[in-house]
């Protein structure tokens, strides 16, 4: 098949990330048809250095940052991070090293939930990861789940009600009939089942969320715990005084029971000394919230409580790329960060990608199809063409001495500041990219290709060097070793 092979991967010693025969198919069809999305594609990057990855819509090159992410697992192939296969890892091992890889998704705007505040979503990968590392201890999570099964138990209370009305409404007769057996509960459901359904309802949810809220918002939840329980007391005494029905009985002492309960465990010195640990990690994580935020040029005062939607596209690529330091990678993916962007916005996001990598010490993958962008950013640049690797090279030695038809042509399409050099007298890349579905036998290219030969359908070109530390997948390289 553009070609395999990783005759360009350097010793696993010096890289830091590696991508090893990567495949990702995706099964399309009812007849075992699969996009052949990447294939056997192999990367490295060393400590400190910007890969680019380059090529035109579609060959593959989010599907094969994401492979590295195991967003999802490649198909076959191996990622190695700092000498750990990714692949062979189990979810919670996986989730571990997850805080060191981080990813800039293709599109700024839709990667950013917009029903929720900015300060919210760059905090959320930090309280993922601090509720992974924190457990909270056995009181806070007995409080905890005493609210979420009172809750539980009561909306599921309101919902019997609601059935049982149901079935009244639409059996109406069988309500009525002395023998079907449902007369006598129906009658004793009627008269109180509306209220009943009602606070039931009211209560739990009020209890369900209490028991959400109670590990983020210690002290809130708590002076509304010590009310809610309050209300049950009085409520309870209002029914044991005569006023209400015998279910509202029911229901009212089991609240005061689980809402006393749960309250009485919230307050013990266990639950106090955990829930303000919780309000510390919570300080800082706002803090490094602040920060981060400030680093990518935002006014934390300003955007921490705003949504996305009140940003513009360059103001949500550095939400995005917040999001992404928070953590505090060491590498991140950068799939298409400017390509939604004009112009001079593209200048401020590139340049703000430049002072994070030295600031924060990052490793990047910077992925975009303008050859252009990448070249003024990237140490390492890989052509990739329908799944496949076709070129590696130092940027630089990739512009000057193109080696593989494929990359002289995209290198051809950049538009030139000068009118004296017309663009038809460039080498244009005719023709669309085919299918992955049914890629082209031995070279890819070779349908698009003008140096195409009978070789190039029969036999797939393996990557070799061409000197320089330049790599190409040609039977016919533009280029050979000097
Ligand atoms: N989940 C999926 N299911 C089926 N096919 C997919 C899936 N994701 C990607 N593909 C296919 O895999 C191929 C590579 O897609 P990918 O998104 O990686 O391309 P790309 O190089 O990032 O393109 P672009 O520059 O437009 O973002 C495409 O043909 C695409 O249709
Ligand atoms: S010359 Fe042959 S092997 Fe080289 S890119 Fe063209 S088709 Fe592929
Ligand atoms: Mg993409």
């Amino acid at each position: 098949m553009a070609g395999s092979g990783d005759a360009h991967l350097r010793s696993p010693a010096d890289t830091l990330l590696r991508a090893e025969h990567l495949v990702v198919e995706f099964p399309v069809g009812r007849k075992g048809a699969k996009v052949h999305a990447v294939s056997d594609v192999s990367l490295d990057v060393r400590p400190g250095e910007t890969l680019g990855l380059v090529g035109e819509s579609g060959c593959g090159k989010s599907t094969t940052g994401k492979a590295i992410m195991q967003l999802p697992r490649p198909t076959s192939g191996g990622v190695l991070y700092d000498g750990t296969d990714l692949t062979g890892l189990d979810g919670s091992t996986l989730r571990k090293v997850r805080p060191d890889l981080q990813m800039i998704f293709q599109d700024p705007i839709s990667s950013l939930n917009p029903r929720r505040r900015v300060g919210d979503i760059v905090a959320e990968p930090l309280r993922i990861w601090a509720s992974d590392q924190h457990r909270p201890s056995a009181t806070v999570a007995l409080s905890e789940r005493l609210l979420r099964v009172w809750g539980l138990a009561s909306l599921a209370g309101a919902a019997l009600v609601v059935a049982l009305w149901l079935v009244g409404a639409v059996v109406p007769y069988m309500a009525n009939d002395e023998d079907s057996g449902l007369s006598g509960a129906w009658d004793w459901i009627s008269p109180t089942g509306g209220s009943l359904m009602f606070n039931g309802l009211v209560f739990g949810s009020i209890a369900w969320g209490l028991g959400n809220l109670i590990r983020d918002r210690v002290a809130i939840a708590r002076r509304i715990l010590a009310l809610f329980a309050a209300v049950n007391v009085v409520l309870l005494a209002l029914a044991l005084s005569g006023v209400g029905s015998d279910g509202s009985k029911l229901l009212w002492a089991a609240g005061t029971l689980f809402s006393v309960a749960a309250l009485v465990v919230a307050v013990l010195p266990a639950s106090s000394r955990d829930f303000a640990a919780m309000v510390t990690v919570r300080e800082e994580h706002d803090q490094t919230v602040r920060r981060v935020l400030s680093d990518v040029g935002l006014d934390p005062d300003t955007a921490m409580a705003r949504r996305p939607h009140e940003f513009s596209g360059g103001q949500c690529q550095r939400i995005c790329i917040a999001r992404a330091l928070v953590l505090d990678p060491k590498v991140i993916i950068c799939d298409e960060p400017v390509s939604a962007l004009d112009v001079s916005v593209q200048a401020q996001i590139l340049n703000l990608l430049q002072d994070m990598k030295a600031r924060y010490n990052l490793t990047l993958v910077f992925i975009a199809h303008d050859l252009a962008v990448v070249k003024n950013v990237s140490d390492r640049v890989a052509v990739m063409y329908l799944g496949k690797v076709c070129e590696v090279a130092d940027p630089d030695d990739l512009y000057a001495r193109p080696a593989h038809p494929y990359t002289s042509a995209l290198l051809s399409s950049i538009p030139v500041p000068d009118p004296t050099i017309r663009q038809d007298e460039m080498t244009a890349l005719t023709g669309e990219l085919p299918s992955p579905v049914d890629p082209p036998s031995g070279c890819r290219f070779r349908t698009r290709c003008p140096q195409a030969q009978d070789l190039c359908a029969a036999e797939e070109p393996v990557i070799r060097s061409v000197g320089n530390g330049h790599y190409v997948a040609c039977h016919f390289p533009l280029v050979t070793s000097n």
